[in-house]
């Protein structure tokens, strides 16, 4: 089974998640390919795609929403997940899981629109104390706020392990590419 992994990193730890993705869903799918998502002219040639992007203000990068509005009418023929990458690890305890709720809904509220996707992750990233002013990281800090690489592997890990699954299933079945053509790929 032909998959894309795609992704729009600023900074790498998108990047590294996707390929982490991408290495892992290989082992049981075969052919799975990693790429920016700058790099990609079509998804026609794939069965299935994952897309990631880092989150800046609220939001995906502008090369992974021109990704999803460009490819639209493609992905809507084939099943999609996304996920995206911040911060919500990072903030004090107390907020962390509401935080990354809030985040999830406001991402999912506001893109996504044009494409059915099967799932939508956030996961946190790497964030490093040189990323925020000065004044603000002493604050930061005495919240109980934290930096550093903050990637939950075993998450990813399970979240490529459902992915994985579901398309190991469908191409048994009736094949991925056996959508009807009318079928959103997420109905
Ligand atoms: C300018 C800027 C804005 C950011 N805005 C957000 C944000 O709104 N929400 C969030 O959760 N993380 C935010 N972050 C944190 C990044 O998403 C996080 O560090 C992530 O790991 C970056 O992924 P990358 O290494 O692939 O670029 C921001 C980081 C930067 C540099």
């Amino acid at each position: 089974m032909r998959v894309l992994v795609a992704y729009a990193s600023a900074l790498g730890s998108t990047r590294g998640i996707a390929e982490h993705v991408a290495g892992r869903m290989a082992v049981a799918l075969g052919e799975v390919e990693c790429r920016s998502v700058e790099e990609i002219k079509s998804v026609s040639g794939y069965e299935a795609v994952v897309v990631g992007s880092a989150i800046h203000n609220q939001a995906w990068l502008d090369p992974a929403l021109l990704f999803f509005t460009h490819n639209a009418h493609e992905l809507a023929k084939r099943p999609v997940w996304a996920f995206s990458v911040g911060m919500s690890d990072a903030l004090p305890r107390l907020f962390r899981k509401r935080g990354a709720e809030l985040q999830q809904k406001r991402l999912e509220q506001s893109q996504f629109r044009e494409v059915p996707l099967r799932g939508h992750k956030v996961f946190s990233g790497v964030y490093e104390a040189a990323q925020m002013p000065t004044p603000l990281r002493v604050l930061f800090r005495l919240t109980g706020g934290r930096f550093g690489d903050l990637r939950d592997w075993a998450a990813i890990d399970a979240w490529t392990d459902d992915i994985t699954a579901q398309l190991a299933t469908s191409s048994e079945g009736v094949g991925v590419q056996g959508l009807p053509p009318d079928r959103p790929a997420g109905a």
